[in-house]
């Protein structure tokens, strides 16, 4: 039997009387607990030794500096040969503390997955904002290499606070403008070095939640010929934030500063205090390319999977060529109003299943 930690329990009174709209809290503090306190939990940090001498460590470094610089060149901020290289040795030295940044615990997948999404590196699609190339590091801490064969999936509000392919009381004026277009959603392989990269928008946020982008990473999943994947498991469900200051600064911004809807920060967001906890770190590191927010952002994150643990996220909707459609007897449907996931009291039994499963 799993006991409630302290501060989870500090999360669960200060969240149990409001109505939260990311869903069931109750249900996701059960679910995260249950994980934390899994036997074979392991953090990328357990896996520094092994990543550092295999030189993983390392390449990955330099190949960030690399490319931030790349990145740097062709906005015109830098010439080719002012590469400046970090000592590698430094780099390795503290990698415990900057790979903190793991998304092991679960958290939820929230009203607004749309399952069929394309491959692709570029999610734009006409959004504006503070476009981010995003870098994610997926490592297997069960056997502390890196994850080669994976695909993570990426979705996040646009830069005003409204998600794409759904149309939901409180996601922009409720209306079915955004459910026909797919921008700021989409997947990505990882490669040879377990990366995976994309081009997005640092999210706007939304009544109730602090700015965060969703991720979920798929193992063995079939490519299709129309470019997106079928079957295979999902190892991970998790959420990506950014550093309270920094994203202060980007709400300052246009389009940011044109959002009306009421600011939550991290530290009064339930599942970022969450995701935190049992020293993960879901904060992205990130840079500037050039002088300003506007001349774009390098953000890089590490993410630890077990890519046998089998998740069992629900999709709203599904994008078709038609747009986003909805996903029968899906339990976030209706929300925020009557769906099965919806409201702040789990049912019972549902405690004693999360329990159960793992
Ligand atoms: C993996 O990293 C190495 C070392 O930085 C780099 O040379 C190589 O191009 C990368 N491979 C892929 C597939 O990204
Ligand atoms: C966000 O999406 C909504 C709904 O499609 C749209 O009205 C708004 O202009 C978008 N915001 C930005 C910054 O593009
Ligand atoms: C891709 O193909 C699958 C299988 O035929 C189909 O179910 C899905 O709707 C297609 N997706 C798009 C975006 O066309």
């Amino acid at each position: 039997m799993v006991q409630l930690s302290q501060a989870l329990t500090t999360v669960l009174l200060a969240t149990s009387v409001v109505a939260h709209p990311g869903g069931n809290t109750n249900r996701e503090i059960l679910r995260r607990q249950a994980h934390l306190d899994h036997p074979n939990r392991r953090s990328v940090q357990s896996c520094k030794r092994n990543l550092v001498e295999s030189g993983w460590v390392r390449e990955q470094h330099q190949r960030r500096e690399a490319r931030l610089h790349e990145l740097r060149v062709a906005a015109g901020f830098a010439k080719e040969h002012e590469l400046v290289r970090r000592d590698p040795a430094e780099v390795e030295e503290t990698y415990g503390v900057e790979a903190a940044c793991t998304l092991d615990p679960e958290s939820t997948e929230g009203p607004y997955w749309v399952v069929g999404e394309l491959i692709r590196q570029d999610l734009l699609t006409g959004e504006t904002g503070a476009i981010t190339h995003l870098d994610v590091n997926i490592i297997d801490t069960s056997s502390c290499m890196p994850v080669t064969d994976a695909y993570v999936e990426m979705w996040g509000s646009n830069a005003t606070g409204v998600y794409t392919g759904v149309m939901a009381k409180g996601n922009g004026d409720g209306s079915d403008t955004a459910v026909k277009t797919n921008a700021l959603r989409g997947l990505q392989p990882t490669g040879a070095n377990g990366t995976a990269t994309f081009i997005t928008v640092i999210p706007g946020h939304y009544v109730g939640r602090t700015n965060h982008l969703h991720t979920i990473i798929h193992h063995g999943a079939k490519l299709l010929p129309n470019n997106t994947i079928q079957g295979g498991t999902i190892s991970h469900v998790g959420q990506f934030y950014i550093e309270q200051d920094f994203m202060g600064q980007v709400e300052k911004t246009s389009p940011y500063n044109t959002n009306k809807q009421a600011i939550t920060t991290n530290a009064a967001d339930a599942l970022f205090n969450m995701a935190k906890q049992g020293d993960d770190d879901p904060i992205m590191k990130i840079s500037l390319i050039g002088k300003t927010i506007e001349d774009g952002l390098y953000a890089t994150i590490d993410v630890g999977v077990n890519p046998k643990a089998k998740q069992t996220p629900q999709p709203v909707n599904m994008w078709t060529s038609d747009g986003g459609i909805p996903v029968p007897d899906s339990p976030w449907a209706g929300y925020p109003d009557s769906c099965k996931y919806c409201g702040s009291k789990p049912p019972r039994k549902e405690k004693k299943d999360v329990l159960a499963e793992e």
